[in-house]
């Protein structure tokens, strides 16, 4: 049985099946055409953070597929109150037809994983992303920036966090060029750098590493950047202020990138921070479509794992 936990799981085939999938299930969203792909199937939601647009987009997105879906707040179920998560993972996946989970450390998702007899998704870990990511990519689909013709080069600027790594596992899969710059100290695992790198030895992907984010912005066709301050790490928010200072994402960084990249954030967006108010309203950034596509990758991701656990 299939879980989505990370881009890492999947190869280029399937990304791209899953994307192509999103695209069907949107295009017959826009044409007012059902898509009842998961018929009466329930998606329980485990939200151990807070969240805006994961949440709506899968309730609202296992709805338009036929089903149903049931938000449970940690605070609320007995997970918080030291229920463990093999138990947690045996009762719920007993009764539910998938299940997401929004947690922190990765290792947690992969044993609630491991526990469950139904499909798991990661609605986000300390470590990973990758549902994100999916709507990141269709986002670059249409906005004319994919693997057809010339290859796309992306450039993530900031913190070496969930997003980050995301990134990394994108890129490295499907073969494009992925530049990271972050402040030092502040770089992503290395671990997970190395998995990418991997990876792009086969896919021919090219990733670079850097501190400097002019050198990194310079004649890209993405540029992307996240919070500094990743939920769960509020306590670093006045240092991490002073040590990423010349990596917001404003008007003179984005005039290096080529004329017409785009401005990709996952949101919630800091103004004045990660990246500014121009920058963020401006004509090149596509933030809004992106978040309106996580409702339909995320179809695509549902639907594309029901019908694995079906084969
Ligand atoms: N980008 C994202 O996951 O947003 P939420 O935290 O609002 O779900
Ligand atoms: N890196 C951020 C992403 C929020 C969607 C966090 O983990 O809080």
């Amino acid at each position: 049985m299939k879980h989505f936990l990370s881009l890492k799981d999947f190869s280029k085939t399937e990304i791209l099946e899953i994307i192509s999938l999103a695209q069907s299930i949107k295009n017959d969203f826009k044409n007012n055409i059902p898509t009842p792909l998961m018929p009466q199937k329930i998606l329980a939601m485990i939200f151990e953070k807070n969240s805006t647009r994961t949440r709506v987009s899968f309730e609202s997105g296992i709805y338009q597929l036929g089903g149903i879906g049931m938000f449970l707040s940690s605070n609320d179920i007995q997970l918080s109150r030291g229920e463990p998560i093999k138990d947690t993972a045996r009762v719920i996946s007993s009764m539910v037809d998938m299940i997401m989970i929004r947690t922190f450390e990765h290792s947690r998702l992969e044993e609630f994983a491991s526990y469950s007899s139904v499909p798991v998704i990661n609605g986000l870990s300390d470590s990973y992303h990758p549902i994100q990511l999916m709507a990141d990519y269709l986002t670059m689909i249409e906005c004319g920036i994919s693997l057809e013709g010339e290859k796309p080069i992306a450039t993530y600027i900031g913190d070496g966090n969930n997003m980050a790594h995301s990134w990394l596992m994108l890129s490295s899969k499907l073969g494009f060029e992925l530049r990271v710059a972050t402040p030092k100290g502040y770089e992503v695992d290395s671990e997970i750098l190395s998995l990418a790198q991997n990876f792009a030895k086969e896919s021919g992907a090219k990733i670079i590493t850097t501190h400097d984010p002019k050198e990194a912005i310079e004649g890209c066709n993405v540029v992307t950047t996240d919070t500094w301050i990743s939920m769960g790490q509020e306590s670093e928010k006045e240092r991490k202020i002073k040590d990423f200072k010349g990596f917001e994402v404003n008007e003179s960084l984005m005039k290096l990138a080529k004329n017409n990249a785009i401005f990709l954030h996952c949101l919630p967006a800091y103004r004045g921070y990660e990246v500014s108010e121009e920058v963020l309203e401006g004509s090149q950034s596509k933030v809004f479509l992106e978040a309106q596509n996580r409702l339909h990758a995320q179809k695509g991701i549902m639907a594309y794992l029901h019908k694995e656990r079906q084969c």
